[in-house]
């Protein structure tokens, strides 16, 4: 099973696809990378919108993609890519962004992310939400922090274009095959650049590791 765990698909939802037109042409970029599960997951930025709102759009924008979506699309899973934001554990009806029938969160890191100050939100979505969290392309962090974090039972996705950079490759690779902890994969697709030439780079690249990785998704998400 071919699993994209991290996807700007839905159109105006954020700054990922603005059309459906944009939409459709990686839907169908997906399905030619032989994606059976495609996840649907806008940025949701607590600090600036309230989640009703970005409830609102995304139903929205969902509604318009699955009216438009051949029969021949990759299964949808809509979920989202959570800020992570100090306080954000008391936001009502935020296992809304959970993927559809479970308790996992996609949660990014701030760029300036420091443990210190957001232990306390951590530890409660954790903890009192019992939300099993993912952290967003892992890639993009220092490895320390990761590391770290990922010490403390906090699940992770790297992003496929890490394992096709010179510099991040190293990194990602070591991670991919030695973490448990590392549950998912993902295009990160925002518009149709590249499309999914990277995935299919980083699936040949894992080699059998790719197949592990899949499989853990596939049990995280019950699928
Ligand atoms: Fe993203």
């Amino acid at each position: 099973m071919n699993i994209d765990f991290h996807a700007h698909i839905l159109p105006g939802a954020d700054h990922g696809s603005s059309s459906l037109e944009t939409s459709l042409r990686q839907v169908k970029l997906a399905r030619r990378a032989r994606i059976n599960v495609l996840a649907a997951t806008p940025h949701f930025y607590p600090n600036h919108e309230s989640l009703s709102t970005f409830l609102e759009r995304r139903k929205n924008s969902e509604r318009c993609l699955r009216e438009a979506l051949p029969i021949t699309a990759p299964k949808i899973l809509v979920a989202a890519e959570a800020h992570l934001c100090r306080g954000m554990e008391e936001i009502e009806g935020l296992e809304q962004l959970c993927f559809p029938g479970t308790n996992v969160l996609l949660l990014e890191l701030p760029h300036d992310f420091s443990i210190r100050d957001y232990e306390q939100t951590l530890d409660a979505l954790q903890y009192e939400k019992k939300l099993e969290i993912v952290l967003a392309h892992i890639d993009r962090y220092p490895e320390s922090t990761i590391d770290f974090l990922l010490e403390l039972g906090f699940l992770a996705q790297i992003n496929a274009e890490s394992f096709c950079r010179f510099f991040k490759k190293k990194r990602s690779m070591r991670w991919a095959k030695e973490l448990d902890s590392v549950v998912a994969l993902g295009s990160d697709i925002h518009g149709c650049e590249t499309g999914y030439r990277e995935f299919l780079k980083m699936k040949e690249r894992l080699g059998k590791t790719y197949e592990v990785i899949m499989s853990r998704t596939q049990k995280l998400l019950k699928l």
